[in-house]
C-alpha cells in the first residue's frame, strides 16, 4: 500500500547532491515521501542551502570539541524524535552512529556508501578500487546495523572500471549511478515494499540473496 506520508529526515554532510535527488524525486512524486528534515554536522555544507531551497527544514547540529559519539548521538536522536521520521537516510553523512542511536532506527535507516559492499567499506573507496585493479566498481544503498557499512544491501549500482578511470572520474560515475539507486530505494520502502525481517532484506514479500543491481543504463536486474 503506497503511503505518500512517509516522514524521511536526511542527515548530511557536505554536497547533498543525493538529497538532491531525493528532492528532485520528492517533487514529481516518484518517491512517495516527504523530506520533513535535513540535518547536517557540518554548518558549510551546500546541502543545507539546497533543502532550504527547496522549503525544507535544514539544520546545522555540529559535534563540540572533545564531544563523546554517544553523546552527539543523543542529542541527534532528541533532535530527530519530535519530527518523528519513519525513515532515516544517511546521505554522504560522515559521522559514525553508535550502537544506541542505530538501535532506535533498526529497520528504518537507509545509508549510501560508494563502493559494491561488501568490498570497500570505510572511506577513499574510489582510490582502493583502483589500487586492486578491480574491473568493477558501484555503490550501494543498505540498512544500517551496528557493524560499519556492513548491514544488509538493497540496491547496488554497478559500473565496470576502465583503463582510463582516475579517482575522480569513478567518483563522478559512481555519484550519477547514487543518484538513481537511493531514490528508488527510498520509494520501495515508503510504498511498503521494502523492509528489514531479522537479518533479511524483503521486498515486495520476498527475502532478497543479494541486492537488486542496477546497470549504468538505468535497468534493474
Ligand atoms: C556519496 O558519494 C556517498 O556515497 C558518500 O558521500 C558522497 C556524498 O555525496 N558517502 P553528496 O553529498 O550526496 O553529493
Amino acid at each position: 500500500m503506497s503511503r505518500p506520508d512517509t516522514r524521511v529526515a536526511v542527515l548530511i554532510s557536505g554536497e547533498g547532491s543525493n538529497l538532491q535527488a531525493l528532492i528532485d524525486a520528492a517533487r514529481t512524486g516518484q518517491l512517495g515521501a516527504r523530506i520533513v528534515t535535513v540535518v547536517s554536522n557540518r554548518g558549510a555544507a551546500r546541502g543545507l542551502e539546497r533543502a532550504r531551497a527547496a522549503g525544507i527544514e535544514a539544520l546545522h547540529l555540529g559535534a563540540v570539541r572533545g564531544q563523546e559519539r554517544a553523546d552527539y548521538d543523543a542529542a541527534l536522536a532528541a533532535l530527530l524524535a519530535p519530527r518523528e521520521p519513519d525513515l532515516v537516510v544517511l546521505a554522504g553523512f560522515m559521522r559514525i552512529l553508535g550502537p544506541r542511536f542505530v538501535e532506535i532506527y533498526r529497520g528504518r535507516m537507509l545509508n549510501l556508501h560508494p563502493s559494491l559492499l561488501p568490498n570497500y567499506p570505510g572511506l577513499d573507496t574510489h582510490r582502493r578500487v583502483l589500487e586492486a585493479a578491480d574491473e568493477w566498481h558501484g555503490a550501494t544503498v543498505h540498512f544500517v546495523t551496528d557493524e560499519l557499512d556492513g548491514g544488509p544491501a538493497v540496491i547496488q549500482y554497478r559500473l565496470p572500471v576502465s583503463g582510463g578511470d582516475t579517482a575522480d572520474s569513478l567518483a563522478q560515475r559512481v555519484h550519477r549511478g547514487e543518484h538513481l539507486i537511493l531514490p528508488r530505494a527510498v520509494s520501495w520502502f515508503a510504498a511498503g515494499r521494502l523492509r528489514l525481517a531479522g537479518g533479511s532484506v524483503m521486498l515486495d514479500g520476498r527475502a532478497l540473496d543479494a541486492p537488486v543491481s542496477v546497470d549504468e543504463e538505468g535497468a534493474l536486474k
